[in-house]
């Protein structure tokens, strides 16, 4: 299957934040484009905006003069929709609202051609929905782009039940020939970033609630250790509460109420509050002019740390060695189940389960726990908590073995599974359950998760790294202490694991 040829006219409808951004990337790569909103000016104010912004690309030496003409003049503004007849591709980009949108699709597919293919931007409506009722609704597939369109790389093509697969695959060579990275996700709820980014956000929102840390510790230790560019707070006082709050909504309402997707109640609380984040001047954070952004909470050890021991091999935390032998600590190595012993102390990678349950449990005095880091080697803070009964002496030690690192060590209160493991597992379960489901393929996923959101590794690789097994014993520690079916691992994990396979192999569900 070959893109849609460059000569081809593509109709963008709606001329806001995405309609704007999608007209210059289609004029980009070349197409003769048409802008059309309902609001009469709108298209040539938008088409205006974009040449503005086509400029600064050139004033930054990352676009020459006369491209930006040419750009320029393929993008032709039009102020009545039966300008639009003889489109080839009609991407919309209107108001989200289901009967606003069939009715446009309606009409259009009265004044195009019966080859036109129909896209739509939507973001949280199913494109089977969409499509219902039309004559033609396998030329109806969904065209997902992410804020602002011209920067973010991922393309959701979302194929409704009745979308021709032909038509799927062309707008994503499409998509490609646009320079982006295309995916392909059935129309289900939320697509795929829209459901396997839920549990980011959900987990900090409840640690929070159950007092492990403050936001801005929380935060840290998703960027430092997590390696995520924010936070899961800083994030969401970006993004919005009341868009954030909003999609959650959207999801737990369309999965039947699963408690996978419960919202929360801190964050339901911003917003009737009206603290929306960054727009209103507050929300997790105060964004006054004269506002201090509160500092991570940070152990300090005046002990010294020369020596450990080393039991076994410590699985996805094993180049914490070298760091350690890096740094000078003298190691002894010995058989063992993946501890290392420093004075008093024994540290662990969490397993999911309380420290305290666990001390008792296998028996390991002064224990102390350590959250999963993207890359030992390379992180800069870490997250511990430890057991009831271990001492202030045997945590010393710990903080001052991990400092010794050149780790800034974060302690929280002791909850399964830390702050990063348990996001990660959590990512991973749910990027497993949309695989099992057929939404996207694994390797899909865990593109849409990187070019979408950002996310320093996809979850799924990320699981695999840790290891399919581990992954599952966090999830089902998670969900004994919580006894909740929000932490009901994927049987997708179960089955990979019983059959040794990969999560990443797998086709495209279209
Ligand atoms: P927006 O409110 O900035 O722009 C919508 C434009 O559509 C307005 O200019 C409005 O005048 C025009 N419009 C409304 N009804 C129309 C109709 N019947 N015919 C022609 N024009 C009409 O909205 P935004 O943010 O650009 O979103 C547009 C679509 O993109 C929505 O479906 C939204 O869910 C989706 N989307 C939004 C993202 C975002 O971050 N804002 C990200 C991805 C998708």
């Amino acid at each position: 299957m070959s893109a849609l040829d460059s000569n081809a006219l593509v109709a963008v409808i709606g001329a806001g934040a995405m309609g704007a951004g999608i007209a210059q990337v289609a004029a980009q790569a070349g197409h003769p484009v048409k802008l059309y909103d309902n609001r009469p000016g709108a298209a040539a104010q938008a088409i205006t905006g974009i040449d503005r912004q086509l400029g600064r690309l050139v004033e930054k030496g990352k676009l020459q003069g006369a491209a930006r003409e040419a750009i320029s003049a393929r993008l032709q503004p039009v102020e009545a929709i039966e300008g639009l007849a003889d489109a080839r591709l009609v991407i919309e980009a209107i108001v989200e609202n289901l009967q606003v949108k069939q009715d446009l699709l309606r009409q259009l597919e009265g004044l195009c051609g019966s080859d036109c293919i129909l896209a739509s931007n939507t973001s949280s409506l199913s494109i089977t929905s969409l499509a219902a009722g039309l004559q033609r609704p396998q030329q109806v597939v969904g065209m997902h782009f992410f804020n602002p369109a011209p920067l973010m790389a991922l393309v959701e093509i979302v194929s409704g039940l009745a979308s021709d697969p032909a038509i799927a695959a062309l707008l994503y060579e499409t998509a490609k020939a646009w320079g982006k990275k295309p995916v392909h996700a059935r129309s289900t709820p939320g697509f795929i970033v829209n459901r396997v980014a839920r549990p980011f956000y959900a987990e900090s929102l409840r640690l929070l609630q159950e007092g492990a840390a403050d936001c801005a510790t929380l935060d840290a230790l998703l960027r430092d250790a997590g390696g995520f560019r924010m936070g899961a707070f800083e994030l969401t006082d970006l993004i919005g509460h009341d868009v954030n709050y909003a999609v959650t909504c959207s999801v737990f309402e369309a999965f039947y109420g699963d408690f996978r997707f419960q919202p929360s109640l801190v964050q339901k609380e911003l917003v009737d509050a009206g603290r929306l984040g960054r727009k209103s001047g507050q929300g997790f954070y105060r964004y006054a002019d004269d506002a201090e952004r509160p500092a991570a909470a940070e152990l300090h050890s005046q002990a010294h740390a020369e020596t450990c021991v080393v039991e076994g091999q410590l699985g996805v935390m094993q180049p914490l060695l070298q760091r350690l032998r890096d740094s000078g600590v003298g190691i002894t190595e010995r058989a063992g189940t993946g501890l290392i012993r420093v004075g008093d102390a024994t540290l662990a990678l969490s397993d999911g389960r309380l420290a305290s349950e666990r001390a008792r449990d296998d028996g390991l005095r002064n224990l102390v726990l350590l959250d999963l880091a993207l890359d030992y080697q390379a992180a800069s803070r870490i997250a511990i908590s430890w057991s009831a009964d271990t001492s202030a002496e045997a945590r010393d030690q710990a903080v001052a073995l991990l400092q010794r690192a050149g780790l800034k060590v974060t302690g929280i209160a002791d909850l399964p599974g830390l702050v990063v493991l348990r996001t990660v597992a959590m990512l991973a379960n749910e990027a497993a359950d949309a695989v099992l489901q057929g939404v996207g393929s694994g390797a899909d996923i865990d593109l849409a998760m990187c070019a979408g959101v950002n996310y320093p590794r996809g979850p799924l690789a990320w699981a695999e790294q840790i290891g399919v097994g581990y992954t599952l014993k966090v999830l089902d520690h998670l969900q004994r202490s919580y006894g909740e079916s929000r932490y009901r691992p994927s049987l997708l994990l179960r089955r990979s694991q019983a059959e040794g396979a990969t999560l990443l192999t797998g086709s495209s569900p279209v």
